[in-house]
């Protein structure tokens, strides 16, 4: 069995009550706390940005946070973010002019790195970066929004990706992120992925805790 990780998407939580949903989830048995970043450029909707990051770990948050960096360009937030306390900070290739420059600009500033690719686009693009990323995140909707339905040909890609990071022998996480809950998790495993972005299918339940050792128990079969 893989080192398997959970990370709620605060994207549904209640923003008005951050820095104790945050606190639930974790308590409730989450691993890393996945943070969406939105700019209404790159992609249709408008979250939040370092400050609401650096606002938790002030709060006290000391779990891994994710930072999925949906803007374009990348390389101002990903200093930001950096300063502001985040653990992964992963990006769209197609939203950065150099990619490789961006994944080291992470690293640099002493943060994990990972490329996020949309469904629809290839997995040749990691091809020369593999040794700079510590994540790759594979979208299994189009990026941003949460409630979207999962795309079933991302399993077939994340087999792929699966194979591709195993041959490497380097230590990539192999994250999805989109429609993902208890009905899918166990085929979404099983297909390579080892860290799940879980949004609604947590925060829109009434019990993290439930759902959380629930899907543990479908990852342990
Ligand atoms: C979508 C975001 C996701 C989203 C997932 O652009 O990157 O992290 O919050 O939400 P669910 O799990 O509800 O599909
Ligand atoms: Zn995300």
């Amino acid at each position: 069995k893989r080192d398997y990780k959970i990370a709620p998407s605060i994207l549904s939580a209640d923003f008005a009550r951050l820095g104790a949903e945050v606190d639930a989830v974790l308590e409730a048995g989450a691993d890393f706390i996945h943070f969406d970043v939105m700019d209404n450029h790159y992609v249709p909707n408008l979250t939040v940005g370092p400050m609401v990051c650096k606002a938790l770990r002030n709060y006290g948050v000391t779990a891994p946070i994710d930072v999925h960096l949906m803007v374009e360009p990348v390389d101002e937030l990903i200093v930001q973010f950096a300063d502001a306390g985040a653990t992964y900070i992963t990006f769209h290739p197609e939203a950065s002019r150099h990619v490789d420059r961006s994944l080291q600009l992470i690293k640099d500033r002493g943060c994990k790195a990972g490329l996020v690719l949309n469904p629809a686009s290839s997995l040749e693009q990691i091809h020369y970066v593999m040794d700079k990323l510590d994540m790759l995140l594979l979208m299994s909707v189009n990026p941003g929004f949460g409630g979207q339905k999962f795309i079933p040909y991302v399993l077939d890609k994340l087999r792929a990706a699966r194979t591709l990071i195993d041959a490497s022998g380097l230590p990539i996480r192999l994250e999805v992120d989109g429609g993902v809950g208890l009905a899918n998790i166990g085929e979404v495993a099983a297909a390579g992925a080892d860290t799940f972005v879980a949004g609604s299918a947590i925060f829109n339940a009434s019990d993290y805790k439930a759902v959380i050792a629930e899907m543990r128990a479908q990852l342990a079969q």
